[in-house]
């Protein structure tokens, strides 16, 4: 044995005793002191020592918690007291709260007028109850519930959760048993799920079952990477060990001694008291980062609650009041599709009516295909529903032992709708690497209407002042319009019928309506609404098409372009498409390119677009002919960011136009166009006199030619 010099054992003493001090900070109080990376190493510190040293190992170190060897199967642990369950109130009312409280108070011999009897009140954890043996204050044993008689040691991967303490802090009884629950918060069960599905491993329903699959791994390294908490609610067997006379002082106790315990409870008093921390809790449930599934209130004496005693195998001081569950089994019937205001397609699950979180549900969100795929949710299917608080419903997964032999065939959304729209029969379209198919026909869909003509109105668009929510509601569900182009049909006569429209309203609206038919091409292509095609990228989309028709035409390209060819890769359809007029565009890449193709392939945004423009939408058109090299002789330089192009842009259409395009300015130079922050190439411009010229000035040019 290699001596262990004591300058080393007294290192990782101070080592452990430190961390073991920022565990309870961090698990305990919740409030960390030092950041993860100077915990982390401390940590490295002491399995350094301890690798050198095997000797400095104790079974309580820190470092102990991770590792262990694979088990065959979990070894039986007989429970020295046995571990009860609790009475459910089955009323999830406040009557439930007080028919415990009158049963507490029968038991007691308690008359009406004595006073009201305290309880301890705290949360019921949705997770597994665990045993923790303690010998000397060094964690020795860790068992599930079993049967209540015997569990089973999962001592190997308790030691893992890094909220149970493997040393308490000044206790050093023979023995001390703590119980509670293990469980997963909801953000390290959706991290969780995510990582599993990363690893095309199998996702879990709930964090209850993930908290109880990772405690019965038999591998504990794989339970060691489940993020697991833990929270101490009540004592097995003790032996040399003063108990607190109250259950609250319990709990106080033991989290002085380095066991998490759940900040929300409270002493009350009498029947009233556990009305209002059943109602306070419900409020905050939703809130919580942890399922809960009620409410426990256990009498706060000690000596009361051995007063009471037990029957059969349920304490008669104590109960749980439970919530409504948030989630139940129900059948999936059809999968709908529902089209949003934007054009989304979303898939719903149409289900057997179930009572679920407070409410009857009949509908649950499937978010998109891949989640349905994912999920592998089929017509017939036996599915969880949650819902939680104000959240729409959802179908958690399935349960596929309940798979009937008629289940319905896998999803796919593009096929159950024969590719068209189901409001409108627009095409739809799903753009490579998004989540989401939507309709293409934003200007005709009526599910879109409202939407489109809202965005159409508004003051960044075609500036239509007065045209706001409340009208468009109106003249959508009174008949009057159907989609943009009929607000140029509209006369006052026929606004004057409308909710708190006078003549004189109707007259501003319809001169408004009338002003707007003089715009730009930047305005109408941003007001078309086109998704993905904001104000930036419609003012780009001008610039560099110049006309509609122009635009059109590169979109038509674009999207011929988009049609695989048989031997094509996706390397070499990526190269193809990189070379469409569309994509030279600043900031429009494959995603906002495919968006523009599909709106301008479908015919009905296309007669829209026609109506539009005959009922007298226009905008300076370019005069320049194709070909025409206007600016032949000129010499540019190009300085400094431009807003509306690239710089290889603008020089590519400087040189389309005939100009020739220089890197350094000198006294030949015509022009230097100056975007943002211009460096010296500007200074030179100015020291010469050569004309500057802004970023509009060149993009008038650019349609001009002048
Ligand atoms: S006390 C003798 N307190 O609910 C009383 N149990 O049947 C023993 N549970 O699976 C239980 N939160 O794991 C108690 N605050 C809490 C609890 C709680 C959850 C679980 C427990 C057991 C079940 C009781």
């Amino acid at each position: 044995m290699n001596a262990i010099p004591a300058a080393v054992q007294q290192r990782a003493a101070e080592l452990r005793a430190a961390i073991e001090h920022h565990n309870y900070l961090y698990y305990v109080l919740d409030a960390p002191e030092i950041p993860d990376a100077e915990y982390d190493r401390l940590f490295s510190e002491l399995l350094e020592l301890e690798y050198r040293y095997p000797h400095l190992v104790t079974a309580d170190s820190p470092t102990r918690r991770v590792g262990g060897t694979a088990l065959e199967r979990f070894a039986p642990v007989r429970h020295a007291v046995p571990m009860l369950s609790i009475r459910t109130e089955t009323d999830s009312g406040p009557d439930g709260a007080r028919s415990f409280d009158a049963r507490v108070r029968r038991e007691l011999g308690l008359g009406p007028e004595a006073p009201g009897v305290e309880y301890a009140a705290e949360l019921k954890f949705d997770g597994l109850a665990i045993n923790l043996r303690y010998e000397q204050g060094v964690l020795v044993q860790a068992a599930t519930r079993g049967d209540g008689e015997t569990g089973e040691d999962v001592t190997q991967n308790v030691r893992t959760v890094g909220a149970v303490p493997l040393r308490l802090r000044s206790i050093d009884a023979p023995v001390l048993e703590v119980r509670g629950e293990i469980y997963m918060r909801r953000d390290a069960f959706d991290r969780l799920n995510e990582r599993q599905r990363a690893a095309g491993e199998k996702t879990f329903v709930n964090p209850r079952n993930a908290a109880a699959g990772s405690i019965r791994q038999l591998d504990p390294a794989i339970a060691a990477r489940r993020p697991l908490s833990f929270f101490a609610y009540g004592l097995g067997a003790v032996d040399g060990w003063t108990v607190p006379p109250t259950h609250s002082a319990l709990l106080d106790a033991l989290q002085s001694a380095g066991l998490p315990v759940c900040t929300e409870r409270a002493v009350v008093q009498g029947a009233d008291g556990l009305v209002a921390f059943h109602q306070r809790i419900a409020a905050q449930r939703d809130a919580l980062p942890f399922d809960i599934d009620g409410v426990v209130y256990k009498v706060n004496s000690l000596a009361l609650q051995q007063r009471l005693g037990f029957v059969t195998r349920e304490p008669k001081w104590a109960v749980a009041h439970k919530y409504p569950a948030q989630e139940q089994l129900t059948v999936v019937r059809a999968i709908d599709i529902q089209v949003g205001r934007t054009g989304k397609l979303t898939p719903v699950a149409k289900l057997e009516p179930v009572f679920v979180g407070g409410v009857t549900v009949t509908n649950a969100t499937l978010h998109n295909e891949d989640e349905v795929r994912r999920k592998d949710v089929r017509i017939g299917d036996t599915v969880i529903v949650r819902r939680a608080g104000d959240v729409i419903p959802e179908v958690v997964g399935v349960v596929l032992e309940r798979r009937p032999a008629d289940a319905g065939a896998p999803f796919d959304l593009h096929a159950q709708l024969n590719g068209q729209c189901p409001v409108c029969g627009s095409a739809i379209a799903r753009e490579e690497d998004a989540a989401d198919w939507h309709c293409t026909g934003g200007l005709y869909c009526p599910a879109q209407r409202k939407n489109a003509i809202l965005h159409f109105a508004g003051r960044r668009a075609m500036d239509i002042e007065g045209l706001g929510e409340r009208l468009v509601d109106q003249l959508v569900d009174g008949g009057l319009v159907h989609d943009v182009a009929d607000l140029y049909g509209l006369r006052t006569g026929q606004l004057e019928v409308l909710e708190r429209m006078g003549e004189k309203s109707a007259c501003n609206l319809i001169a408004a309506i009338s002003r707007s038919r003089d715009t730009t091409l930047a305005r109408f292509l941003f007001a078309l609404g086109i998704p993905d095609v904001g104000e930036a990228t419609a003012a780009a989309l001008a610039a560099y098409f110049g006309t509609l028709e122009a635009l059109q035409q590169a979109a038509m390209e674009y999207a011929a372009a988009l049609t695989v060819a048989g031997d094509d890769t996706a390397a070499a359809r990526a190269r193809r498409l990189k070379e469409q007029a569309l994509q030279q565009v600043t900031d429009v890449g494959p995603e906002v390119a495919a968006r523009v193709a599909a709106f301008f392939t479908e015919p009905h945004n296309l007669t829209v677009i026609q109506r539009l423009r005959a009922a007298g939408v226009k905008w300076p058109e370019t005069v320049m002919e194709r070909g025409a090299q206007p600016l032949a002789g000129q010499t540019f330089v190009l300085t400094g960011t431009l807003q509306s192009m690239s710089r290889d842009q603008a020089k590519e259409r400087l040189l389309a136009l005939g100009a020739k395009v220089a890197g350094s300015v000198s006294k030949k130079t015509d022009y230097v166009v100056a975007g943002a922050e211009a460096g010296s190439k500007l200074t030179k411009a100015q020291e010469l006199g050569v004309p500057v010229l802004d970023e509009a000035t060149l993009v008038e040019m650019l349609r001009t030619g002048d």
